[in-house]
């Protein structure tokens, strides 16, 4: 069956007081609409259409990049619930299958909530409606059952007090068949007390119709909104415990987990080892038994198996990080392939590099990588030893099995197997210092005895 997403996204987000639109600030990493797409993952989804408003531009640019199949479309003035749906009508008039409405500020509902709500179509409901059992009912609208049918919505500003004490309330996810759906919103008006067309009035409306009515019921947690930045660090909290819980479940050790930051798409092996304060931005993929030294930070990089990075590494985007190598303490990478069994150590940045296999890259090596307009590429043959110091001036190639010396400034390719030493050659004065020491000594003497005859 065809299955299509309507999201809405049109909301200010006010209480944000920011000049990015709601939807677009982050949680582990991805925008709330992010999450909130990804709420269908793994389900069908033939069409996904995003309801935009305020910042509408913004937001067109960032599912642009993360989900270039959705379709945008605007909701100009903000009439209600109802009304942004409707948005999304003339998309969809080609379109045979269910539809599923998804608010874009409310990034948890599991892809399984989803599958249940379907089901409950298929079992017949014409309108599934996706509730929670609030333990602070506040503005929430109530869902009104009788004898297993959900017979109405009731917003919070339009119940008698006898509706309010209903605890179980709507959490805004919708799913019907898309037709009947944009069918039963023509008939939705706004003579309540918001002045507002409210999506929820499609229940009793259907109900009327001769239509049936559920709601299947999800978590509290899963139906978190986020209005405001303390609402937003909540959710955050809320994601990272629970994608650390499933790290350590799924055979990660987290030594400190409370202290470690993860994305939303980290990926970690078993036997990999997490030692406390390490952050995984956006992009990272760590390998089997791969270890994960303190205070490190990741970004759209690769550490595959057995290798260990830091105590305090920084490894950015396009790192590849071989089998067993390591890189330890006050190591920068970027766009550099290290091989496996490569080590850097101590003190280095390796950017825009290949790095070969065994290569030893020794304490305080700096691809000079940027000219000041380009980049340009560091290539380190397998087994080299490159010298403690080097600065290797790009684009250059250091051969297999070569070595540079300590100290130098590496500015022309060297070939396999030959030592490059590009460093000044040293002098020794035999017996220097003493006769500089007396030199400099008489000086001293002579200036206090001048000071001394002028007091
Ligand atoms: C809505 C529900 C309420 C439910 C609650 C759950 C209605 C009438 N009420 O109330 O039953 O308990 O959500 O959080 O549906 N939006 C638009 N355009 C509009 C109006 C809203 O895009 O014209 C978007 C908002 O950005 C938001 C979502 O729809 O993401 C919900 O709108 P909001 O105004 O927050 O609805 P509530 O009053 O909270
Ligand atoms: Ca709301």
């Amino acid at each position: 069956m065809n299955l299509a997403l309507i999201v809405l996204a049109a909301g200010q987000g006010t209480r944000m007081k920011s000049n990015l639109p709601k939807v677009l600030h982050k949680v582990a990493g991805a925008p709330l609409v992010a999450h909130a797409i990804r709420s269908a993952e793994g389900l069908d989804v033939s069409k996904s259409i995003v309801v935009v408003g305020h910042g509408a531009d913004q937001v067109e640019v960032s599912l642009s990049r993360d989900f270039p199949e959705a379709e945008v479309v605007m909701q100009t003035e903000r009439l209600g619930t109802a009304h942004a749906v409707d948005q999304a009508k003339a998309s969809l008039v080609d379109f045979h299958g269910d539809a599923i409405v998804l608010y874009g500020d409310t990034p948890f509902i599991k892809p399984d909530t989803l599958r249940r709500m379907l089901a409950a179509r298929e079992d017949g409901a014409d309108v599934v409606i996706l509730g929670f059992d609030a333990a602070v009912p506040g503005k929430y609208g109530r869902l009104i059952v009788e004898d297993d049918r959900l017979k109405r919505i009731v917003e919070a500003k339009d119940a008698t007090t006898d509706e309010l004490e209903v605890t179980l309330c709507n959490s805004g996810v919708v799913c019907a068949d898309s037709a009947v759906l944009f069918d039963m919103i023509a008939r939705v008006d706004n003579q309540n007390a918001s002045g507002e067309f409210y999506l929820t009035d499609i229940v009793e409306i259907a109900n009327k119709a001769g239509k049936s009515c559920v709601a299947v019921t999800c978590d509290e947690s899963e139906t978190l909104g986020i209005n405001s930045r303390p609402e937003l660090a909540k959710a955050e909290a809320i994601f990272q415990g629970a994608f650390r819980e499933n790290a350590m479940i799924e055979g990660a050790t987290l030594q400190a987990p409370d202290t470690v930051y993860f994305s939303f798409d980290t990926k970690l092996g078993k036997d990999v080892i997490v030692e406390p304060n390490v952050v995984f931005g956006v992009g990272v993929s760590v390998d089997d038994g791969a270890n994960i030294r303190a205070f490190s930070h990741f970004e759209d990089c690769l550490v595959r198996s057995g290798a260990t990075v830091g105590p305090y590494a920084r490894i950015r985007p396009g790192s590849d990080i071989g089998v067993g190598a390591r890189i330890g303490n006050f190591v920068e990478t970027k766009k550099a392939i290290i091989s496996d069994g490569a080590k850097v150590n101590h003190l280095s940045y390796i950017g825009d590099a290949f790095v070969g296999e065994n290569a030893n890259v020794g304490a305080g090596t700096v691809t000079c990588n940027y000219d000041g307009v380009l980049k340009h590429h560091t290539n380190i043959g397998a087994g080299a030893f490159i010298g403690t110091n080097s600065s290797l001036v790009a684009p250059v190639r250091i051969g297999d099995g070569a070595m540079t010396a300590a100290g130098s400034v590496i500015t022309a390719d060297v070939p396999d197997d030959a030592l490059a030493v590009a460093r000044a050659p040293q002098k020794n004065r035999e017996g220097f210092v003493p006769r500089l020491v007396q030199k400099l000594k008489a000086t001293k003497a002579k200036r206090d005895a001048e000071k001394r005859s002028e007091d």
